[in-house]
């Protein structure tokens, strides 16, 4: 195509007045390129997109036949269109078999020679369609084998996975039994003291953690044989005092200042409550992971999002999911950190499976899709909001009970 939008054709005929008559037929669809001989022809192609090559065979220099094997060589998907005059008729036929895609027996006439051009720029057209399309179709198929060999690690991760926690089941419930047995001989010890003792205390958290693990493996082995999460109502203030009580030893030892805003009415979500729960620890693990500085800082804000309200820094993927759910009210959940933040090449990988920068086998890469996977299936949504050198915002997005 030219400047004007109209494809190009390349006339090859040592008579000026052949050349000037083809043109004149066609300049009104096409541009016309005008060449008197083979090799200027040839010069055309290296600079111009042509589609239509209308080639003179007998011309002085190179064979007719000859002038199109080079020209198919240059520009395998330029169709050709033989000038011939009776004499050369045989030659015109042969090059058909070398790839022509016609030929003209002069004198011809114009509708002919229109006609001609049009049909092989149609096909010329055609072929280009279809090479476009087969290289679209051959990334699809790409991206889809990618995909199914996640899927396939995936599905064995979970297999993996099933049987370590149903093996999990007796050791989990060793540690309930003598953290149950300790707390007993402590209660009985410190009734005396008319005081439970800090340590009676950290047993209690070590009995509820044990427990929530049973419900976590129990659940994760429904899960794999029914395939669900089962939402319900929870506040959120118990979601975000779970939070805290877990991640408080983390945040301890990693040396980072963690803050909870939390919303200033009561709020509730509809969620599975462990799936939230695995959703925030995993953001903030994350942080704390990627945190570095001497002062790290750790934040969880919750606020109700009511649905037509503005969203502050609204991603993309967030206002496609709200406008698909414009008549549900949200419970924002974000997790800030003042980490190094994650560079915008790597924020589009961050949610497919075994992604990690971090070593490999510290980190498997999971943490983020799983998040995921579990907003998605108790109806909600995860994204970063903002990331730069100053740290890093995800926000989850959850529906609250109708
Ligand atoms: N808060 C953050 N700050 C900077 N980078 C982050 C943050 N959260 C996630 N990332 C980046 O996203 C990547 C993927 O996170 P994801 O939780 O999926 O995997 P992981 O933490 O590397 O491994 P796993 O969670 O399986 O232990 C991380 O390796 C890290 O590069
Ligand atoms: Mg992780």
């Amino acid at each position: 195509m030219d400047d004007n939008g109209k494809p190009k054709v390349l006339i090859i005929d040592d008579r000026h007045s052949s050349r000037e008559s083809v043109s004149f037929a066609l300049v009104r669809r096409y541009d016309c390129l005008l060449a008197e001989d083979a090799q200027k022809g040839l010069d055309f192609l290296d600079k111009d997109e042509v589609s239509v090559v209308i080639l003179d065979i007998r011309m002085p220099g190179l064979s007719g036949i000859e002038a199109l094997r080079l020209i198919k060589q240059k520009a395998p998907t330029v169709e050709v269109i033989m000038l011939t005059g009776y004499a050369s008729l045989d030659t015109a036929k042969q090059s058909i078999t070398h790839g022509a895609y016609g030929y003209l027996t002069k004198p011809f006439d114009l509708a002919d020679l229109r006609s001609t051009v049009d049909k092989a720029y149609e096909k010329r057209t055609q072929a280009i369609r279809i090479v476009e399309e087969r290289d679209n179709l051959k990334q699809t198929v790409n991206v889809m084998k990618r995909e199914i060999g996640n899927l396939s690690r995936l599905a064995d991760v979970g297999w993996l996975s099933a049987g370590i926690v149903h093996e999990m089941k007796s050791p989990l419930t060793a540690i309930l039994g003598y953290a149950e047995l300790m707390l007993r001989h402590l209660e009985a010890r410190d009734s005396q003291a008319m005081l439970p003792s800090e340590s009676a205390r950290y047993l209690e958290i070590i009995k509820e953690e044990t427990i929530r693990c049973a419900e976590m493996a129990k659940s994760l082995l429904e899960a794999a044989r029914s395939g669900g999460s089962r939402p319900q109502p929870i506040p959120i203030s118990r979601v975000l005092d779970n939070v805290e009580t877990l991640i408080r030893p983390q945040v301890h030892i990693n040396h980072v200042r963690f803050q909870i805003e939390r919303p200033a009415e009561p709020l509730e979500i509809l969620s599975d409550p462990d799936d939230i729960l695995q959703v925030i620890l995993n953001l903030l693990l994350n942080a704390t992971h990627a945190m570095k500085s001497d002062k790290k800082e750790l934040r969880i804000v919750a606020y109700a999002v009511e649905p037509t309200c503005d969203l502050p820094s609204c991603t993309a993927k967030e206002k496609e999911f709200l406008s698909r759910n414009q008549e549900v009210p949200f419970v924002a959940l974000e997790v800030l950190d003042n980490g190094p933040g994650i560079a915008p090449d790597q924020i589009e990988r961050i949610f497919d499976p075994f992604y990690t920068t971090n070593s490999v086998p510290d980190s498997a890469g999971l943490g983020l899709p799983i998040c995921k996977e579990k907003a998605e299936r108790n109806s909600g949504h995860i994204d970063v909001v903002k990331s730069s050198s100053e740290g890093t915002t995800f926000r989850i997005l959850i529906p609250m009970p109708k």
